[in-house]
């Protein structure tokens, strides 16, 4: 299956970035300090799809998630919403730093597919 590369140091902390994988939107997120302590913070028991940040990241500082939203599958805006992270144009739905579903219909937190890090050549690998 095709794989996608990217270069990690072209993603400063803070930004988003949307690559391209098999035909879908990865968001990918170097996250600051804050939002890693704002995603934890998070009463799991409290959440519509209840997973710890921990669950959704092999490094806390990178989110690595498909940007399709599990309402209807449109395309949620970054650095938007009432949860500081994602928010779904279409019916409004709220994902937080972490992309799990905070409020608006969708069921489901963003869904993380499988990646890697290659660290000898600084590149993340979806
Ligand atoms: Fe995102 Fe409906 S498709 S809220």
């Amino acid at each position: 299956l095709a794989k996608v590369e990217v270069e990690m140091n072209n993603i400063p902390e803070g930004k988003n970035a949307i690559i391209k994988w098999r035909g879908k939107p990865v968001f990918v997120r170097h996250r600051t300090q804050e939002e890693i302590d704002e995603a934890n913070k998070v009463e799991v028991n409290s959440l519509r799809d209840p997973q710890k940040d921990s669950d959704r990241v092999k490094r806390p500082e990178w989110l690595v998630m498909l940007g399709v939203c599990t309402h209807l599958g449109c395309v949620p805006i970054g650095e938007a919403g009432d949860y500081g992270g994602w928010y779904c144009p279409c019916h409004g739905s709220h994902y937080d730093i972490s992309g799990r579903i905070r409020r608006g219909p969708a069921p489901l937190n963003l869904e993380v597919p499988e990646y890697d890090f290659n660290d000898d050549e600084g590149k993340l690998i979806i």
